[in-house]
């Protein structure tokens, strides 16, 4: 990714000031004040990239449920989104013909894609011009990145991982806990480290419970969130 990216990591605003590039307003209209995931493929018409975007649209009502806005971007024209539209919803093999049910931003200019530092160097279309990385950006109701994620365009990405973290980031932005290694929704929590054991007995009415440790110290403590 390019490093000279406005984000240069978690918690750093998002960019929906930067008035120069109209795309922007679409997309902080979009996302204002609510959960957003906004994702990059590297090209329209494109293997990996429609089986992608056909797993994102049979998705979107589990993200909806979770009050999210999804938001793609590819590289491409308009035009170029709406008949590729066609192939992934036919790849879903939905007989409604309806349109892929988010938003593609159309950055063909690639304004976007080097404001938010998602091209890929080494990654080039046959012009020789860098194409997006599979960037995933999760950006909070406080207008700030939560989480990103960045793979290859070689490697597509799981977006069942996609939702799990969608339900850690939202579950841990209200409560005092975190969730450990292949956590899924309903399981236990695990209380943070900067709680005190008396905090932690107030805040969760079910208390916690401690896993034992070689070192004798009192950190693995789980929880109903
Ligand atoms: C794909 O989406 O299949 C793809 C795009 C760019 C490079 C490699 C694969």
């Amino acid at each position: 990714m390019c490093s000279n990216s406005c984000l240069q990591g978690v918690n750093d605003s998002f960019p929906y000031n930067s008035k120069n590039i109209c795309q922007i307003y679409i997309y902080c209209i979009y996302f204002l004040f609510r959960w957003g995931i906004l994702f990059s493929h590297p090209r329209d018409f494109t293997p990996v990239c429609t089986t992608e975007l056909a797993r994102a649209a049979k998705l979107h009502d589990e993200v909806k449920k979770r009050d999210v806005k999804m938001i793609a971007l590819s590289i491409d024209s308009v035009e170029d989104h709406r008949k590729w539209s066609e192939d992934i919803m036919s790849f879903n093999q939905d007989k409604t013909c309806c349109p892929v049910p988010f938003p593609i931003i159309a950055d063909d200019k690639r304004e976007l894609s080097v404001l938010l530092g998602m091209l890929d160097p080494d990654e080039r279309d046959k012009d020789g011009m860098p194409l997006t990385a599979r960037c995933v950006f999760v950006v909070g109701p406080d207008k700030r990145l939560k989480l990103s994620i960045l793979y290859p365009a070689t490697t597509g990405r799981n977006f069942d991982e996609i939702l799990r973290v969608i339900d850690s980031l939202q579950l841990t932005a209200t409560k005092k806990v975190a969730t450990p290694v292949d956590w899924q929704p309903g399981q236990e929590v695990m209380v943070i480290p900067s709680l005190s054991d008396e905090e932690a007995n107030k805040l969760f009415p079910a208390g916690f419970t401690l896993k034992e440790v070689p070192s004798g110290k009192k950190y693995m403590r789980y929880t109903k969130p």
